[in-house]
């Protein structure tokens, strides 16, 4: 297994493009299985998890090619319906398979995915929702089997906004016959960006960015091109890399509107922020400020964001306080962070981090896609050397880090 090594104390300078987005990536992948042909996606991140969705659509039959960063995915011959739980375990969002299957088939066996390191992850709300459409489903060894003559509109409501849950139901409702209302929706930009996509497919669907979605059902889908927007996360934590360290870093290719939530905080905690149309830049300061911190759905303050927020208010000069209200166990990064000398304190959903002058470079493990994000910028800050272990959570959802890190001046190396 690679490992990371990082030697810390370097103000990072320059310019790094985003990658297109991983959480904007795997639902449209998934709802390709939505039409018959062979759509072009550009832009598409080369990260694990997007790998993981290929294979997937592979197993169900499609014919997926790469040129650069653009994926070709012919879905002509699709013609096996069971997504395998060594697959669907590996990476949960291959669960999204399951509604496109039945709309498109009208049969899916789909494993059930297993929670995470950050939480339960429980799919109730999505198997709600395709029941309400008029899917029929049966939970046997881990597995839904699922079936529908064809799927009907119905109105949905979620008691909370649910992301994948949201994408999920929409990709079934666009081939159901009538109307279907989706209340409390997510608002998430990868959500509006797979709406676009759909829509370019021929499908109906309004209000996407709000909290109520109507979509009319269509007969037929048709493949179109899709450019992947931007991925905020990823732009988000090279923004933390230079306020960390002190340096200056631009973010290019993005889409600053997607970042509000996380610019007011890089602001709140001294950071200087400059934004352009399609670029961010953040300017840090010898020591963060504190700043309280509460994650919420879009377009609060991301929860994929807190674990490396947290990393820049470990040397803030005083306390904060950072509250994780979308997930239940979302602060693995914490003892992670303390043993490089860090001081946090968890009590229920509140992470108390009193700021330390200086953070020490110590071995330490990645737990999960964004807690290993918050252990390499810490690592940057660090005084002296600091290796990350399990970096494959890391390679799920980030395109080459350390390179780009390191075209940024970091002095960080992929080790084996
Ligand atoms: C998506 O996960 C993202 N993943 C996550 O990013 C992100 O952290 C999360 O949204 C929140 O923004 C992808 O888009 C592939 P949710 P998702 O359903 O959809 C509860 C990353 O780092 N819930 O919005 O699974 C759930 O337990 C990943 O890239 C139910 O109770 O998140 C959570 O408390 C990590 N029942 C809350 O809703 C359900 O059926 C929000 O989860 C579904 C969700």
């Amino acid at each position: 297994m690679d490992y990371i090594e990082i030697e810390g104390g370097v103000q990072l300078h320059g310019h790094v493009r985003v990658s297109g987005a991983k959480n904007a990536a795997l639902p449209i992948m998934a709802s390709l299985l939505l039409t018959t042909g062979e759509t072009c996606l550009r832009n598409v991140p080369r990260v694990r998890d997007v790998v993981t969705f290929a294979q997937v659509l592979r197993a169900l039959g499609a014919k997926i090619r790469t040129d650069g960063p653009e994926l070709i995915v012919d879905t002509t011959a699709i013609d096996r319906f069971e997504a395998p739980y060594d697959l669907v375990k590996t990476m949960r969002a291959s669960f999204l398979a399951l509604g496109p299957l039945l709309a498109r088939y009208g049969r899916a066996r789909v494993s059930l995915p297993g929670g995470c390191a950050i939480g339960a992850r429980p799919v109730n709300l999505h198997l709600k929702g395709l029941q309400a459409l008029g899917a029929r489903l049966e939970l046997t060894q881990g597995y839904v089997n699922a079936c529908a003559d064809r799927l009907h509109g119905a109105t949905i409501a979620f008691p909370t906004p649910t992301v994948t849950g949201t994408e999920h139901i929409l990709m079934a409702a666009v081939l159901a016959t009538g109307t279907t209302i989706i209340e409390n929706a997510a608002c998430e930009p990868e959500v509006v960006a797979l709406a676009e996509a759909l829509t370019r497919m021929g499908a109906h669907v309004a209000g996407a960015g709000s909290s109520r979605l109507v979509i009319e059902g269509v007969p037929r889908l048709e493949p179109a091109v899709h450019d992947i927007i931007p991925d905020r996360i990823e732009g988000g934590t090279f923004l933390v890399a230079g306020a960390i360290t002190g340096g200056d870093v631009t973010i290019d290719h993005c889409r600053p509107v997607h970042l509000s939530a996380l610019l007011d905080h890089l602001r709140a905690t001294g950071a200087a922020v400059e934004v352009g149309d399609d670029w961010v830049r953040v300017i840090g300061t010898e020591r963060a400020s504190p700043s309280d911190l509460v994650t919420a759905p879009y377009p609060g303050f991301p929860t994929d964001m807190q674990a490396q927020m947290m990393a820049l208010l470990t040397r803030a000069n005083g306390r904060s306080v950072i509250s994780e209200t979308v997930f239940e166990n979302r602060y693995m990064h914490a003892a992670e962070l303390g043993r490089m000398g860090a001081e946090i304190h968890l009590e229920g959903a509140d992470a108390i981090v009193i700021g330390v002058p200086q953070l020490y470079g110590a071995p330490v493990m990645a737990t999960d896609l964004r807690a290993s994000a918050s252990l390499i910028l810490a690592g940057l800050a660090a005084k002296g050397i600091t290796t990350v272990s399990r970096v494959y959570h890391l390679d799920r959802g980030y395109e080459q880090i350390e390179v780009k890190l390191a075209a940024l001046g970091a002095k960080i190396r992929r080790l084996p």
